[in-house]
């Protein structure tokens, strides 16, 4: 379902309109594509004091040097910001939070990114946990107010090794990030180092997503071929001709399986290549919508088998045979709904919310004994066919609700997964990446 008020507001008499008026202005993103590969514009590094890493972040965009953004006359606008706050340890240094960023926010080109890179809030030292802590309203209250499809995340880094932030920062520095804003992403020890091939990181890899004949499943499986693996692509039998058209154009494997049978487990491992796989994407998902007064068990249960059982059990299944390489990933998909609630979706939300728990429980113990990520993304609103069946109404305020004032699109969670799934992303682990525009619900 297309939105037309965003093609209008892009139009002269809807951009007069929607001035006069005060209604929502949503940017045209700009996404990744063989047009748009970068940001179209160079990088300003900043530091707020002193920086507590090793060494300098790895950066790959072109830089400008520090403190030099020049005057839009002299140079084109910074398409990004980054700015190193990891050594922010008390009220006072907050100022130069304010000071390095303050004279740059009138000439970030629309849609523009800014990372702050922080550290994780300490447990003994309150003075750098409030510091480091106001550092995530700051970002996400900059999130909010930038507008044009800027955008503003806080990265954590829990070590003084840069290295750690590279993937995070070459996804954020993207046109891959274009509907991720107002986020933290915690970063736990090292990442390996990045693929040989930057424009092919999945290049040997098995992925197998779940739920891929359409919508952000097809997405996902697209993108993940684009980026060079090897797809085996996962949905129930009746999905049939979507099924073989998805894998099909993506040189995939077709794999029709209800993931709630018994053994769905054993019917995936006889599918891959050799048994094993690299990427598990758990996309599959249904919605049954109804009050809880007025919900039977059977809608209940035919939610929490699909979106939570399934999940956990064929995760078990696989890691438990060593079906998951080392260095791999398993990404779910949880959903704002499992953050914030939704009125009719108690099945739904308890069921992402579930997603959420496992992910978070899991993953350092994957990390310990298999050597694989466990992370979630959770999209906000999407325009797929499960959003395009929303009353017209809620649509529009679901559209509308959020930082960028308009929906993602199925493409925007498929770049989340493939950031997570790169196996230079190793140092991300046991997040809940929202890929939602900063929407107002359980913000
Ligand atoms: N669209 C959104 O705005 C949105 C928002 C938050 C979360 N999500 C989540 O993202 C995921 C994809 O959503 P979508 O909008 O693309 O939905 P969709 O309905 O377009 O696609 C879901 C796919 O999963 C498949 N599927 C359902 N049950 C299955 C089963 N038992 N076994 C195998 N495959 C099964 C369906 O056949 C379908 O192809 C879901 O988990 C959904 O809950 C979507």
């Amino acid at each position: 379902m297309a939105d037309r008020y965003l093609h209008f507001t892009g139009t002269p008499p809807g951009r007069f309109l929607t001035r006069r008026l005060g209604l929502p202005r949503p940017a045209p993103l700009r996404r990744f594509g063989p047009a748009a590969t970068d940001l179209g514009g160079p990088v300003i590094l900043r530091t707020a004091g002193r920086s507590a890493l090793d060494g300098p972040l790895p950066l790959d965009e072109p830089l400008t040097p520090d403190g030099t953004a020049g005057t839009e006359a002299e140079t084109p606008r910074p398409a990004a910001v980054v700015l190193d706050a990891t050594g922010v340890a008390g009220v006072a240094d907050l100022a130069a939070v304010h000071s390095a960023l303050h004279p740059l926010m009138r000439s970030l080109a629309p849609g523009g990114r800014i990372v702050v890179v922080g550290a994780r809030p300490s447990a003994d030292d309150h003075h750098q946990a409030a510091a480091q802590q106001a550092l995530e309203g700051f970002t996400r209250s900059l999130a909010k107010e930038t507008g044009g499809g800027r955008t503003a995340n806080l990265v954590r880094l829990t070590s003084p090794d840069p290295a750690a932030a590279a993937s995070t920062l070459r996804f954020l520095l993207s046109p891959k990030s274009a509907y991720v804003s107002g986020q933290v992403l915690e970063l736990t020890g090292t990442a390996p180092a990045a693929a040989a091939d930057p424009a092919r990181p999945l290049a040997g890899r098995t992925a197998l997503v779940t739920g891929a004949a359409r919508g952000i499943g097809a997405a996902v499986a697209e993108v993940l071929a684009r980026d060079g693996a090897r797809v085996i692509c996962l949905d129930v039998p009746g999905a049939g001709a979507d099924l073989e058209r998805t894998a099909g154009a993506l040189d995939g494997t077709a794999l029709p399986l209800d993931i709630t049978t018994g053994d769905a487990a054993d019917r995936i491992v006889a599918a891959l290549p050799g048994g094993e796989l690299d990427i598990l994407v758990h996309n599959a998902g249904i919605t049954r919508d109804r009050r809880l007064a007025n919900m039977s068990a059977d809608r209940w249960s035919q939610v929490l088998d699909v979106n939570l059982a399934a999940v956990l059990d064929t995760t078990d299944a696989l890691l438990k045979r060593g079906a998951v390489r080392r260095g791999g990933s398993v990404v779910a998909t949880a959903s704002i709904a499992g953050i914030a609630g939704n009125t009719g979706q108690t099945n739904y939300a308890a069921s992402k919310a579930g997603v959420i728990g496992l992910v978070r429980s899991l993953a350092p113990r994957a990390a310990a004994a298999h050597g694989v990520t466990v992370n979630a993304v959770a999209p906000g609103f999407i325009e797929t066919r499960m959003t395009a069946a929303v009353p017209l109404l809620i649509r529009e305020a679901g559209r509308r609700m959020n930082s960028l004032a308009q929906g993602g699109l199925p493409v925007d969670v498929a770049e989340a997964t493939a950031y997570l799934a790169d196996p230079a992303s190793g140092a991300v682990n046991g997040q809940v990446l929202r890929v939602c525009g900063q929407s107002l619900l359980g913000a």
